[in-house]
């Protein structure tokens, strides 16, 4: 294959299929069926009592998943790692970070899930490395080491000052820093558009790229079902690594994404590694791919005629509620936003031959109870509900992220700024820090602000210890000291109640994923949006040739929403389920008017009714 010449515009998506982009949406395959959940393991479950979560501890959760119904188990990194950035920072990617276990203890897991039928996918994190990994470790050792051209290495630059420079004014993804770190070794600097512990590989050198196409091999050929692959719109960086316009003349350091994300060869890239890996195996596909906002650009990832990805995570509603330009500021959306890129989501891959993602958690985000509903006492369970029904009822593949399951939320707001750990919490506290002195603001020395908007949105909200007891210390995660701190809510809100109280949030989803699993208009279905315009009501019709008419009513506020029957006149139904209480056989309804808040009711249409209860 011969890899063409880079550029910003984008490609073609081929026109001249045999099926047309309806069809390619409804071509069955096991993956689009799938319902996955995402494993963080230091959070998961802690089997030998120092603190951090391991794969025995996830052995011992196989009866857990198996019952919640979960076909695919999706395991964030486990690779041998310093972690610096949780493990998305590899320093060996054919063993395991020993606090885990062993490859042998992956190998037992691997064949216990395979045995009561759920498959695994593994985090491919390739566009860069640990510093510590060997190949940079060599790289790092001199300009003539055999690993140099591994990574991007550029001499400094020097000002009219005789200031030593970086190579060019890029900024880090992670930061308002330069995407370039100074190595004393041999004076020169290498691109990290993460953490300064996570250099970029470069994937101009086809030794790389085969490097990289060994490592899928290896764990396809340990039979695993597929890859989660981490940041890959990222790997194509503009030739000559020009500088950025300058957009804020006040940093030296400017945002510089369209010089590294979604280039065109990037496509090259993955189309290669399809062709010469993926195409040999029945395995899944997600690209991990923030700021990837126009179909257009999306279908290049998972047009299954270009053999890139089955599916993208697009960020698009994730980032509905953060201030542009920064890394963790929030800002009020309206719902009607938020509908708007769903539904556009939607609609562009059922009529483009895609497939979507359906997630609202994983180890990046805040819980979505605490952002797109309401997390206090009384309404958090049927928030919980709520947005269950919402991602259950749209077509895509299904991602729960433990605890998403039991209905966690963030982080108490009574913790302090201390308690953010995690690398961007951090960041951005800086970065807002540095950003008021230069504009000399006179603001709260606590940035209680700032701090706010961290308790919604950062990460570390996603990696607080999963609960699984309301009465054992540290939730049952750990009989040690937990490496953080358990959220003190898990009196209330734990697996284990879940699994016995029928009205949980987890017995909710159990029903969610069994309907899936019968009723295939919830996941092949064409989709309807009603009242676009309104700001508390989702309406959505969900309709497949042959099956049963879904229609979805959910009330995205506190307050009731009266005269619902009228925003689809037509519709006569009977109700499926409700986060209100199980429907009993005499509370089949026809039709609704009034939706109490934060209500979700799942109908099925009248005519063609059949119990799917
Ligand atoms: C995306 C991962 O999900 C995130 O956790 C990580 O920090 C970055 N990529 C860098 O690998």
């Amino acid at each position: 294959m011969t890899i063409s010449n880079d550029g910003p515009v984008p490609q073609a998506v081929p026109k001249a299929t045999i099926l047309g982009g309806s069809e390619l949406h409804k071509k069955p395959a096991w993956w689009k069926e799938a319902t996955v959940y995402q494993i963080y393991p230091a959070s998961f479950c802690d089997s030998n009592g120092d603190g951090v979560g391991d794969i025995q501890g996830i052995k011992s959760k196989i009866p857990y998943l198996r019952s919640l119904g979960v076909d695919v188990v999706w395991l964030s990194p486990i690779y041998r790692s310093p972690q610096r950035d949780m493990g998305y920072d590899i320093s060996d990617y054919r063993d395991i970070h020993p606090p885990y276990g062993t490859l042998d203890d992956w190998r037992d897991l691997k064949a216990e899930l395979k045995a009561t039928g759920i498959k695994i996918i593994m985090d491919l994190v390739v566009n860069h490395t640990s510093d510590e990994h060997e190949w940079f470790v060599e790289s790092r050792s001199s300009k003539l080491s055999d690993k140099r051209s591994w990574y991007y290495w550029q001499p400094p630059k020097y000002d009219e000052d005789g200031n030593r420079m970086p190579p060019n004014n890029w900024r880090s993804f992670f930061g308002a820093e330069s995407a370039w770190e100074y190595d004393d070794a041999t004076d020169e600097y290498y691109l990290r558009l993460f953490t300064r512990t996570q250099p970029d590989l470069n994937w101009e050198n086809p030794k790389v790229r085969k490097a990289v196409r060994d490592i899928m091999s290896f764990w396809l050929e340990e039979g695993i079902d597929g890859f989660r692959v981490d940041a890959i719109n990222y790997i194509a960086k503009a030739p000559g690594l020009p500088d950025a316009e300058i957009i804020e003349p006040d940093i030296p350091h400017q945002p510089a994404m369209h010089l590294y994300l979604n280039r065109s060869k990037c496509h090259d890239f993955l189309r290669e590694l399809g062709d010469k890996v993926l195409s040999r195996y029945d395995v899944m596909t997600v690209g991990e791919t923030p700021h990837v906002e126009e179909p257009d650009m999306a279908i290049q990832y998972v047009h299954p005629e270009r053999r890139e990805f089955n599916m993208i995570f697009q960020w698009e509603h994730m980032d509905v509620d953060r201030i542009p330009g920064t890394l963790l500021g929030w800002k009020q959306y309206r719902l009607s936003e938020f509908k708007a890129i769903m539904s556009k989501w939607q609609i562009t891959m059922q009529e483009r031959g895609g497939w979507n993602s359906l997630y609202m958690e994983n180890h990046d985000q805040g819980r979505s109870i605490s952002r797109f509903a309401s997390d206090s006492p009384e309404d958090r369970c049927l928030s919980g509900k709520l947005l269950a029904t919402f991602l259950s009822t749209l077509s895509g593949t299904l991602y729960i992220f433990q605890g998403q399951d039991i209905g966690m939320i963030n982080l108490p707001k009574e913790w302090g700024i201390e308690e953010y750990s995690d690398v961007v919490s951090e960041m951005h506290y800086r970065q807002e820090k540095e950003r008021r002195q230069r504009e000399s603001k006179v603001t709260d020395p606590c940035m209680k602000d700032v701090v706010e908007d961290i308790q919604k949105k950062a990460r570390d909200n996603g990696r607080t210890p999963m609960q699984w007891s309301g009465m054992s210390p540290h939730a049952g995660f750990t009989t040690g000291t937990p490496w953080r701190k358990v959220n003190p809510d898990y009196v209330a809100c734990n697996a284990e109640s879940a699994v016995t109280d029928p009205d949980s949030v987890l017995n909710y989803w159990k029903r969610l994923i069994r309907l899936r699993k019968t009723w295939k208009t919830l996941i092949y279905g064409d989709f309807e949006h009603f009242a676009a315009e309104h700001e508390q009501l989702f309406v959505y019709k969900r309709s497949l040739k042959g099956d049963k008419d879904a229609y979805v009513f959910m009330n995205f506020s506190d307050a009731p929403i009266y005269g619902v029957s009228t925003i689809v006149p037509e519709f006569e139904g009977d109700l499926v389920l409700g986060n209100y209480g199980t429907p009993r056989d005499d509370d089949v309804v026809k039709s609704t008017d009034t939706l109490r808040p934060w209500e979700a009711r799942l109908y099925c249409a009248r005519t063609e009714w059949k119990d799917y209860r």
